[in-house]
């Protein structure tokens, strides 16, 4: 305290975070002592190599958009949304709230907290088709985040060896999660309305498959939204082929200028299974969605989320609940909207005015992303390095392919930190195509 002139406060925590560093010890009533500092001894790992064999699963390591940002880089390459664009009031109350609840020190039912599962199937209610039973509380699994719930989907419903038909593009962490349980992907192209039910029907004959992985609404990367013709048709082949159809709603809260229409809503045998994550609308730090299934898919579902993770934090369910039940709530998401309006403006005029050689096909009508392709013959990788170089991330559209890309892609999602660098990031982007050019 003499030598810094600091108060008893600050040094108190300064030993504090130096004790948490591993750097002192505490010991009460005796004194805080400097730990002695153990030569670091580089560790053989080799035998490692042995014991796990060559690798089975395609992706090596982390998506390219989870790697940790540079400081002060233009950040276009994350999948979550910035804070200002998450009602954060209403989390930091909701997470007070549900501190004082049971819930803070109790376990979970292993389905989910009754009341949000509840919440979960009125959402569905709400939508479903007239003359359709929509799926009931009982229906829900309350899961941690929705990227678990396609492990557990593909797991339990599809099976290693077996063959899932997946949209392409489609998301990278469903690729992922497909190929880590072992299933066999087999892409069926899809476009501005979604693929060619015929495809769908062709490719279920060809493979024997008895699942097709599909985002009808706002798909990642692309944005787009089936028509509801489309939707309709590929309900029907999926039950002329006595399928599933794993409905992946995670852009559900997050539309701009159309609104979702779940399939689910038109489905009363058990034919959708359907995942929705609150992830992104109410907090990445509250990681609650839900898997709906029926009928014994339903048990098989629940049976591997009970071993794989016995049950989700009461916590944060009661504080989601809390949040998605405010009065507040409607407004956050339609101020929601209008931010990811001019976010997705800003982006695409930034890219039309620097890089005009960035082709952009659909203008995203929901989702935090836009999906760009690039002039033929560009090195996606290369571009992407050199843009990080210059300080602009970027995710290379090749993780979004099943198997080889249709063509050079960047996905840029606009929900990042800092919407006005986006000038720059064009510029940046510019600049790099003509130096790779
Ligand atoms: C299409 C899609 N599905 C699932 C997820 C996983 O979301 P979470 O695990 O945060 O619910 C994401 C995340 O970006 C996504 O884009």
């Amino acid at each position: 305290m003499a030598e810094h002139g600091a108060s008893p406060v600050t040094v108190h925590k300064a030993i504090r975070q130096l004790s948490v560093l591993g750097l002192v010890d505490s010991r009460p009533g005796v004194g805080t002592f400097v730990r002695t500092v153990r030569p670091a001894r580089p560790a053989d790992y080799g035998w490692q190599t042995s014991a796990l064999g060559a690798r089975s699963v395609r992706v090596a390591g982390l998506s390219s958009t989870q790697r940790a940002s540079v400081p002060d880089a233009i950040q276009l390459h994350s999948g979550y949304p910035a804070r200002d664009l998450l009602p954060e009031r209403m989390v930091r109350a909701a997470l007070a709230r549900a501190s004082r609840t049971e819930a803070a020190l109790t376990r979970s039912p292993v389905a989910g907290l009754p009341e949000l599962q509840a919440w979960f199937a009125s959402q569905l209610a709400a939508t479903a088709s007239a003359g359709v039973t929509p799926p009931s509380a009982r229906d829900v699994l309350v899961i941690a985040g929705s990227q678990s719930g396609l492990s557990s989907v593909f797991r339990a419903l599809v099976g290693p060896g077996q063959p899932l038909l997946v949209e392409s593009p489609t998301y990278w962490g469903a690729i992922l999660a497909a190929e880590q349980v072992g299933v066999t992907l087999v892409p069926v192209p899809s476009g501005a309305h979604g693929p060619d039910p015929d495809d769908v029907d062709r490719a279920f004959a060809s493979t024997g498959a008895r699942a097709f992985y599909a985002q009808p609404t706002f798909a990642n990367p692309t944005g787009t939204q089936w028509s509801p013709d489309t939707g309709r048709a590929v309900l029907d082949v999926v039950r002329a082929r006595g399928a599933f159809l794993v409905e992946d709603d995670w852009a559900h809260d997050l539309s701009i200028d159309a609104e979702p229409r779940p399939l689910v809503g038109q489905d009363e045998d058990g034919h959708v299974v359907y995942l929705r994550s609150l992830t992104k609308s109410v907090s990445p730090a509250l990681r609650v969605a839900a898997v709906v299934a029926r009928g014994p898919a339903h048990d098989r579902i629940l049976a591997d989320r009970a071993a794989e993770t016995m049950y989700v934090s009461g916590v944060l369910q009661a504080a989601a609940l809390d949040v998605v039940t405010q009065p507040g709530w409607p407004a956050h998401l339609r101020g929601m909207r209008h931010q990811l309006h001019a976010r997705r403006e800003l982006l695409l005029e930034s890219v039309q005015a620097h890089a005009p050689q960035v082709h952009v096909e659909h203008v995203p009508v929901g989702g935090l992303n836009v999906w760009a392709r690039l002039p033929d013959g560009t090195d996606v990788g290369q571009l992407v390095r050199e843009c990080e170089t210059r300080g602009l991330l970027l995710a290379p559209g090749t993780e979004w392919f099943p198997a080889e890309p249709s063509g050079p892609f960047i996905r840029l999602n606009f929900s990042g930190e800092n919407p006005s660098r986006f000038p720059e990031a064009g510029e940046v982007l510019g600049n790099a195509l003509r130096t790779l050019a």
